[in-house]
């Protein structure tokens, strides 16, 4: 029986809601986790520091016996993911960015008006204008920076006034009234996926990774060998930091208890 290790990481824990989808979507694959929580967030740093963290969890990942490495973060996919493919081309691993599967969907589903929020980061790096552009079917893309849902998320305000407020605020923007779909750009919005569907009132239809990465990995895991059955792969987690609320939150995001290791890996 064939098994590929595969890993994942993010800026922090928000990356878990695409660990979940895919240990959900594919129990017996082995993953290994990376959560940069000492850098966190990155959606708000320059794209030439998200360049460096990356790739040194993408090395650390390697050394780790990664052969698939999920960039399950958006502004880390927006700013790196080039840049990791090329640097680390002459190893035997696949990347994975979270930004393709999305503008796949859009196109599959041949939505004409887009909207997109993400991370400050991923919105300035204009990379989901540019690809969703490129669609010959679409007409508009509407996209808007939302810096304050992560931490907010994080802190637990969701389903409650605040978040209504603060969502209500974001997506009364009148360009998001003839859209079609809206991306959830980022980690942590699956967890208002709910929310933003009856904010926004309408049959505007609503999109995140969870719900397209896997397929993604399903065929990266096939290509590379790894035997699909029912038993339950291993699963490591590991933080740069970890801190005493980190339990709580990580539940919030995994709907499970998981044990962190904290590892550093910038001396590496
Ligand atoms: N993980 C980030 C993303 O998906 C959100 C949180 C952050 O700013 O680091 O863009």
């Amino acid at each position: 029986m064939a098994r590929v290790p595969v890993g994942i990481f993010d800026s922090g824990i928000g990356g878990l809601t695409v660990a979940k989808a895919i240990t959900t979507a594919i129990p017996n694959v082995d993953l290994l986790y990376f959560g940069d929580t000492t850098h966190f967030p990155y959606g708000d740093k320059s794209a030439d520091a998200i360049r460096y963290f990356s790739l040194q969890i993408s090395k650390f990942l390697i050394e780790k016996g990664c052969k698939i490495i999920i960039v399950a973060c958006n502004s880390a996919s927006a700013a790196a993911y080039n840049l990791l493919t090329d640097f680390y081309k002459s190893e035997d691993v696949i990347f994975i960015n979270v930004v393709d599967p999305l503008v796949n969907e859009v196109a599959k589903l041949k939505y004409e008006s887009v909207g997109v929020i993400a991370t400050k980061v991923t919105i300035a790096s204009q990379i989901y204008q540019h690809k969703l552009k490129a669609l010959s079917q679409v007409k508009a893309v509407h996209a808007l920076a939302t810096p304050l849902l992560a931490p907010m998320i994080e802190e637990g305000y969701v389903q409650n006034k605040i978040s209504n407020a603060v969502l209500d605020n974001y997506l009364s923007d009148v360009a998001f009234k003839d859209i079609d779909v809206l991306l959830l750009a980022c980690t942590h919005y699956p967890l208002i996926k709910e929310e933003v569907r009856s904010v926004l009132h309408n049959n505007i239809e609503v999109l995140d990774s969870t719900d397209v990465v896997s397929e993604v990995v399903k065929e990266a895991l096939l290509t590379l060998g790894h035997t699909f059955d029912d038993t339950t792969g291993s699963r490591q987690f590991y933080a740069s930091d970890v801190v005493d609320s980190f339990f709580k939150t990580t539940e919030l995001f995994y709907k499970a208890e998981i044990q962190f290791e904290k590892i550093s890996i910038w001396n590496h």
